[in-house]
């Protein structure tokens, strides 16, 4: 039984047809104008008919970066990209004409990793995704936490500093505004715009204008030994860390996989992120810790994930 999977990212789209052992048998991109959501839809349906002439298909399924309602097919708010109350599942059945069903995106990815990679061996995992924003998936028992509104797992919006920085979901201090590749660069940019020389290499990096760092430019400079990138990733690793230590007084997970594509910067972001998790863990010498591994799925994850829940 074949189902399509769809990730909608913030510049592109990327569908594939995935059969049960979550192999991508075939796949298609097509580019996103993120602010519209009826070119999003589009887009969507036009990957979708060029997979559907070659392959039979039982369903669809889409992650998407926001909060998914709990019928799995509203998108009612999303912090950085322009859904509110969008009927996702209703416009994209009636332009592909097959059932469609949506996921959280990091729901969706946290689902592949636990049936298909980094976690096949976990009994309760907990996935954080690090990219532009920060996501969350909860597998407890076999089970992907979804909770009454479809709203669990927004880990992004857990409370890191009492009236912090301003997120995108409307509130202050959100975990999200210290770990994502959005507040990684931000970070970069106000520490080169206040003449921190550490930050001397990334902005030569960059041709001389320090609006042009990015999240990949920093992991590369990192990866390459530069002391400023590798501070600005090991700070965000700590932020991970703590925001994890929390979830686990809640929820007591036995795997960490963590995602996105800050994780490109392999150890240079987890081991910061296992320190502040063991320091900050309650009962910490009575218990395990869970180890933190890195996604293994890369980018596949989203839309693996999301044909498997669709089935
Ligand atoms: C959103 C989540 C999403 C995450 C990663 C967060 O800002 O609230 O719904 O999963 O970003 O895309
Ligand atoms: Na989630
Ligand atoms: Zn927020």
């Amino acid at each position: 039984m074949l189902s399509i999977g769809v990730d909608i990212g913030g510049t592109k789209i990327a569908a594939g047809v995935v059969d049960e052992g979550g192999e991508i048998i075939a796949a298609t991109t097509r580019s996103t104008p993120a602010t519209d959501p009826e070119l999003i839809e589009a887009g969507v349906a036009d990957a979708v008919a060029e997979l559907r002439a070659h392959h039979d298909v039982v369903g669809i399924g889409v992650g998407a970066a926001g909060f998914v309602g709990a019928d799995r097919r509203t998108v009612k708010f999303a912090a950085n990209l322009a859904w509110r109350q969008r009927p996702l599942a209703d416009q994209l059945e009636r332009l592909a004409d097959l059932p469609v069903v949506i996921e959280n995106d990091a729901n969706a990815a946290g689902w592949a990793e636990y049936r298909f990679g980094a976690a096949t061996e976990a009994k309760h995992m907990l996935m954080m995704t690090v990219g532009t924003g920060l996501g969350g998936a909860i597998v407890l028992d076999g089970q992907l936490i979804r909770g009454g509104d479809g709203f669990a797992g927004e880990v992004a919006h857990m409370t890191a500093v009492p009236d912090g920085q301003w997120c995108g979901c409307g509130r202050k201090g959100c975990l999200e505004q210290y770990t994502s590749g959005t507040a990684l660069v931000r970070t970069a940019k106000h520490r080169a715009s206040a003449g921190d020389s550490l930050m001397g290499p990334l902005v030569q990096a960059a041709g001389g204008d320090r609006e042009e760092i990015d999240g990949p430019l920093i992991t590369r400079l990192a990866q390459e030994g530069d002391p400023g990138s590798r501070e600005l990733i090991a700070e965000l690793g700590s932020w991970l860390g703590l925001g994890v230590s929390s979830i686990s007084a809640l929820l007591d997970p036995d795997m960490i996989v963590v995602g996105g594509g800050v994780v490109a910067a392999g150890d240079l972001l987890l081991d910061p992120a296992r320190r502040s998790y063991g320091a900050n863990l309650t009962a910490r010498a009575h218990r395990s810790l869970a180890p933190f591994v890195a996604a293994s799925m890369g980018n596949r994850a989203g839309i693996v994930g999301a044909a498997d829940l669709a089935r």
